[in-house]
């Protein structure tokens, strides 16, 4: 660890981070000596996500479905009150399904859209009236998708709010800068995570297929993801806004 990633006084919430990238970056923070809330969907993945964090320093589980406003803003204001401010916001809980856009119905893109896109502009309201009344700057990360980039059949909703929250990230960062907060996107491209398997996990001759148009020939790690989303969250990216940031082996090159 360089002093550059020194993160000790740093108030950190991640979402989804009960597993998989969103784990790995809360992982990364609490390392460098973020205190961080580890926000997870269900209590049993947040409690044992901050019992394999407790080691390495303050670490506070917290739980709901962030695709519910309410819930979303209670959970956000509990973050920050246990926190006392907030300086990151990682949003990182995302999920989708694959199926053909004539076949799915409303309740299917009302989860999606939810999570993907509804929940981070809740997250991010909270986070950055937190941030301005703090008056010490702050960072926000979000984890979108190449889908969002460059589009992905079987995920055309998926696609669309990951766009969405590019867009939001951008707008965002410049109407933020003023307060010395910077808001910029990560974009996984395929990852080693639940949201690979369950979607193509019973069709490993296609991960293989997609493995060989991928020019670094592998799948990402969760921990490939996180290292750039880290970057992005901490003081090294302090002349970083509004920018999104591929992490997909090649794969796409936007
Ligand atoms: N794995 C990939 O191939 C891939 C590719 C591109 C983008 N991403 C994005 O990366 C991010 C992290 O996903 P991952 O790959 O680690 O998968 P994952 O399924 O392991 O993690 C997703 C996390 O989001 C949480 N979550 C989902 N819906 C939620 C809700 N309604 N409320 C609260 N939490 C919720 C889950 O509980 C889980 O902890 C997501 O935003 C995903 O869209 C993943």
């Amino acid at each position: 660890m360089t002093g550059a990633d020194d993160l000790r006084g740093c108030r950190a919430v991640v979402t989804g981070a009960g597993r998989g990238i969103g784990f790995a970056v809360a992982e990364r923070l609490v390392r460098h000596g973020a205190r961080v809330a580890v926000l997870a969907q269900h209590r049993e993945s947040a409690e044992s996500a901050a019992a394999r964090l407790d080691a390495w320093g303050e670490v506070w589980p917290l739980w709901g479905d962030l695709a519910q406003r309410e819930t979303c803003q209670a959970v956000m204001d509990q973050a920050i009150e246990r926190l006392g401010g907030i300086d990151v916001l990682v949003n990182n809980a995302g999920w989708t399904g694959t199926s053909a856009f004539l076949q799915e119905e409303q309740a299917y893109w009302d989860r999606v859209v939810g999570v993907n896109l509804w929940a981070v502009i809740w997250t991010s309201r909270r986070a950055l009236e937190a941030m301005v009344a703090g008056g010490r700057g702050g960072s926000i990360v979000n984890v979108v998708s190449d889908a969002g980039r460059v589009g992905m059949q079987g995920e055309a909703v998926y696609a669309a709010a990951k766009g969405g929250v590019i867009a939001l990230t951008k707008s965002l960062a410049q109407e933020m800068a003023r307060h010395h907060i910077r808001v910029n996107c990560v974009s996984p491209g395929p990852t080693n995570t639940r949201v690979l398997t369950d979607n193509l996990g019973q069709h490993p001759e296609l991960i293989d297929r997609m493995i060989r148009r991928i020019p670094l020939r592998r799948v990402a790690e969760p921990e490939d993801v996180a290292e750039a989303v880290v970057f992005l969250a901490g003081p090294r990216a302090r002349y970083i806004t509004g920018q999104v940031l591929s992490v997909s082996g090649g794969l796409t090159m936007v």
